[in-house]
């Protein structure tokens, strides 16, 4: 999709997360003990889960001019093949509802590595997705298809952006690929 000008933001790293790397898992799927050290030849894929909030399943209809013409199916597609791409499983949801958010992101632990996630509007508003991503401390990437740093001011502020390492705003359907991109390198 077209960002139509919109400028594009990237959160520094934060400085106050720990530098902790993506837990790497044995073959039966168990996370290693010790968090596994990276090497050059993985033996094991990262288990990324991707969250998409409120009203992301209404992409390709609500107002295109910010999110773009094409739907939440294409986008799904898109991180899945930008994933395989990466060597990297995902499992991509989307929901309406805070509490499932929050479920989910509480579910990841033990079977996810990390979580990238779109918040959408609940970005602004959720304290309980801050806590949640806080809770379970895996890595978190923040993605948001506009730039939220150039829209209203009450979408300047992020609170589950307080939790994660990395913000990738304003770059379209692209943003999830270098989110992901990004978890590749922990
Ligand atoms: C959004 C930005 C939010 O402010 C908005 O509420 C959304 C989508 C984005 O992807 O640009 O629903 O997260």
């Amino acid at each position: 999709m077209s960002n139509n000008g919109v400028s594009a933001l990237v959160k520094a790293e934060t400085a106050l997360l720990p530098k902790v790397s993506c837990r790497r898992r044995d073959a039966d799927g168990t996370p290693q003990a010790d968090g596994g050290t990276p090497t050059s030849h993985p033996t094991t894929m990262k288990n990324i889960l991707v969250l998409n909030g409120p009203n992301l399943n209404m992409l390709g209809i609500r107002e295109p001019n910010i999110y773009g013409k094409q739907d939440y199916p294409t986008l799904v597609a898109f991180i899945q093949d930008a994933a395989a791409k990466l060597g990297l499983a995902v499992d991509v949801r989307q929901s309406n509802h805070e509490g499932v958010l929050v479920d989910w992101i509480q579910e990841a632990l033990g079977k996810f590595d990390c979580i990238v996630i779109n918040p959408a509007a609940y970005t602004h508003t959720s304290v309980a997705i801050l806590d949640a991503l806080k809770a379970v401390a895996l890595p978190a990437v923040e993605v948001h298809l506009s730039d939220i740093s150039a829209r209203e001011p009450f979408r300047h502020i992020s609170y589950a952006g307080m939790a994660c390492r990395k913000t990738f705003a304003g770059h379209g359907f692209d943003g999830y690929r270098l989110a992901l991109e990004y978890l590749t390198t922990l």
